[in-house]
């Protein structure tokens, strides 16, 4: 990968994607920045208004592109999907978002392309599953958002409940990019010391940890039910993915990567760290999990497994 000229090309030019390109125009990441999309218009208007801002941040080139613009590109981001109406869960999009990853993938791998894949349309976990097997592309260069947004989520939780920044918890959401992720709290730390530990001298018990939980399991139901849709918080996420690959950091990120043996589970992309680098997934951190983790682990890739053979046949 060129250290010198990047290029990362946004596949699905919506909500998600629109402020994952503002995201990396603000950031300064990769000199070059091309937007594809079914409306060539919005597209069109988005490089216009994303070239104005380059002045104030970085050098860059902004452009609407086809397909072919792929073929030397480092990076493919895909946020093209039908996204969740109120109501929906995740894993109802699965059919019509199956379709639409087979639409972009075919002319992706068509033009050439050689980079990294990476995928943050929903139901993510089963998507990427998906681009992986339509592409047949080396299984660390395709990549998902997975949890890295849920446990970003988690972090801003912990952070009011413990009075501390966000930036100093690390904490993971493992599993699915859905309903039935959890929080691996036995593996969690603030300052380096276990939060279990700062929970119980804190007087805060595992009943209140497990509510936390379960309202961050459900953030994104209480935003789409305020605003119609998630954005901000994914798009940032992408962004901080996307600069673990150009800059090669080897950052350790929770993402869903593909499993081998990893929590006694194969053939399956799920929620876990894992370090990241410009040849994609580096190598999975398997997170030490107690019991009810587990459990969760288990029960959450069951469900990945059934949605992803069906939706697969
Ligand atoms: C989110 O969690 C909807 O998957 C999207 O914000």
């Amino acid at each position: 990968m060129s250290k010198n000229h990047q290029k990362v090309v946004l596949v699905g030019d919506g909500a998600v994607g629109s402020s994952y390109a503002y995201a990396m125009v603000q950031q300064g990441l990769a000199e070059e920045f091309a937007i594809i999309d079914l409306s060539k218009e919005r597209t069109e208007g988005d490089a216009l208004d994303l070239e104005d801002a380059t002045p104030f941040t970085a050098p860059k080139l902004v452009y609407a592109a086809d397909y072919d613009t792929c073929k030397d590109a480092d990076l493919v981001v895909i946020t093209a999907g039908a996204p969740q109406k109120p109501g929906e869960t995740r894993l109802d999009l699965v059919d019509k978002n199956m379709k639409i990853m087979k639409s972009i993938i075919e002319p992706i791998k068509a033009s050439g392309f050689d980079g990294i894949i990476l995928v943050a349309a929903n139901p993510v976990d089963i998507l990427t599953y998906a681009a992986q097997k339509f592409s047949g592309f080396p299984k660390h260069k395709v990549i998902s958002s997975g949890t890295s947004l849920d446990s970003a989520r988690l972090r801003v939780a912990l952070a009011k409940k413990f009075n501390v920044s966000p930036v100093d918890v690390m904490a993971n959401i493992l599993g699915e990019h859905g309903d039935t992720e959890f929080a691996a709290y036995s593996s969690a730390t603030i300052g380096g010391k276990p939060l279990l530990d700062m929970a119980k001298e804190a007087g805060v018990s595992m009943d209140e940890l497990l509510q936390i939980e379960d309202e961050v399991r459900h953030k994104a139901y209480e935003i789409i039910n305020r605003k119609g849709a998630t954005y901000y918080g994914v798009a940032t996420a992408l962004m901080r993915i996307s600069r673990a690959i150009l800059r090669d950091e080897n950052a350790v990120l929770p993402i869903a990567a593909p499993m081998n043996g990893e929590y006694g589970l194969d053939d399956i992309y799920i929620g876990t760290p894992a370090v990241i680098n410009a040849q994609g997934i580096d190598r999975v951190i398997e997170v030490p999990l107690d019991e009810r983790e587990t459990k969760a682990m288990a029960a959450s890739a069951k469900t990945l497994k059934e949605i992803a053979t069906a939706g697969m046949a």
